[in-house]
């Protein structure tokens, strides 16, 4: 029998072959079916994006309106979901929230029928269009307020902004939001994703799968980065305190957040794109202490830490420009699987084309030949 190395985390091993998304780390490349993550968002929308990851290809004038069209009028949610979701604990994390309305959505569509195209879409559909619903939904209602009925004449990313507080947002912001989804929607065989593709490949249904990973992101190795850039922020206080913090973390070895990654060696292309963004969202709505405060980081981690290649990551700026646009900190990860959840239906849908069940092993390191003890003996 092959003896295989056991790697903690399975480090370096492949869990999947997959066409949807490729990094070089060294480069500081990031493609989506093979199209360059700033060409994309430059040029594209978020739902434009989740159909090229989703179905393989750009679609078509008539595709992409067609999918527009079906999100557009897929967004309100059942009231008995809504009425679940006012019993959740107003203390409760969101995404606990979400995770609890994602797989109730699955009780509505019990019909499982994985190898019709047609289903594959509806669920796209479904989940795509409903996850910012649920979102906004518990935001309002754990405030005490009901929530916010989703309004068709508004894209995509404008819709989620008005259900948030009911006030239709700024154009550069709504756009500036889109494009963050766009560079939040896929990253390659993450944790999410791969807890997406393991529970995908026992065949169950999608809302199990999205459920599934929507736990998997919440967990702050994972999606939690940016609320922790934030609070950070908030700490670090004046443009004057960057400098003693970063020499504190290096002499307590702490970690900087926001910074570093385990497979970006140079800046994450997400976080350049960003960074831009970033400007033009304070250039806009005016700059405050806490852009200033990214900044002097920026410039003092590089020159301490460059040489070991830790610079921003997604997260650095993700956090700066949703604060800015008024956004509560913990909606920063449901925001993330509001993006994410495009990302995790293409590798469901990869994953049912060629499945065959996740069932790795383990290296056993426990006892043999054990005789019971009775209690009274132990
Ligand atoms: N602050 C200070 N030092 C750092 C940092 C940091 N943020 N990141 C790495 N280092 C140092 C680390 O101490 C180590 O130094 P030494 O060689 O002297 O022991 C060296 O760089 C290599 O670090 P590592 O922990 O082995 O690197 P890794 O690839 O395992 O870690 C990371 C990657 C993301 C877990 C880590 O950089 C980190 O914890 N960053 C802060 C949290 C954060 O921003 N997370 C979001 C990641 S991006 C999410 C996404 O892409 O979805």
């Amino acid at each position: 029998m092959m003896v295989c190395e056991y790697k903690p985390g399975l480090e370096g091993i492949p869990a999947a072959q997959s066409s949807i998304s490729y990094v070089d780390g060294q480069k500081g490349i990031l493609e989506y079916r093979g199209i360059r993550i700033e060409e994309l968002a430059e040029k594209s929308t978020f739902l434009e994006t989740a159909y090229l990851l989703i179905w393989g290809e750009l679609p078509s004038k008539e595709e992409l309106e067609g999918f527009e069209h079906e999100v557009r009028y897929h967004r309100r949610i059942k009231y008995r979901i809504r009425d679940m979701m006012k019993c959740f604990p107003e203390s409760g994390h969101p995404m606990d929230a979400l995770q609890a309305s994602a797989a109730a959505l699955g009780l509505f569509y019990s019909l499982r029928d994985l190898h019709n195209p047609a289903y594959i879409r509806d669920s796209v559909v479904r989940l795509i269009a409903t996850i910012p619903t649920m979102v906004a939904a518990f935001q309002l209602m754990r405030k005490g307020n009901d929530p916010v009925r989703p309004r068709d004449d508004l894209d995509y990313s404008s819709n989620f902004l008005y259900m948030l507080d009911e006030k239709e947002p700024d154009p550069l912001m709504a756009r500036i939001f889109d494009i963050c989804l766009i560079l939040q929607v896929e990253h390659t065989m993450n944790a999410s994703t791969f807890s997406a593709r393991v529970t995908a490949s026992t065949l169950t249904d999608p809302y199990a799968v999205v459920a599934s990973a929507v736990g998997t992101l919440g967990g702050p190795l994972h999606g939690g980065a940016n609320e922790e850039v934030i609070q950070m922020l908030e700490k670090i206080g004046s443009v004057e305190n960057v400098r003693p913090y970063i020499d504190h973390c290096l002499e307590t070895k702490s970690k900087i957040m926001g910074f570093g990654h385990r497979v970006y060696k140079v800046k994450d292309p997400r976080a350049i794109i960003l960074q831009g963004l970033a400007e033009q969202l304070f250039e806009k709505f005016g700059y405050d202490k806490f852009y200033d405060i990214a900044q002097e980081m920026e410039r003092v981690v590089e020159e301490k830490l460059g040489s070991k290649g830790i610079y921003p990551n997604i997260d650095f700026y993700s956090g700066l420009v949703y604060r800015k646009m008024g956004i509560p900190t913990d909606l920063f990860t449901p925001i993330f699987a509001i993006a994410r959840v495009a990302g995790w239906l293409a590798h469901w849908k990869e994953q049912l084309e060629e499945n065959r069940i996740f069932r790795p092993t383990q290296v056993y390191n426990g006892l043999h030949e054990v005789t019971y003890t009775p209690i009274d003996q132990r």
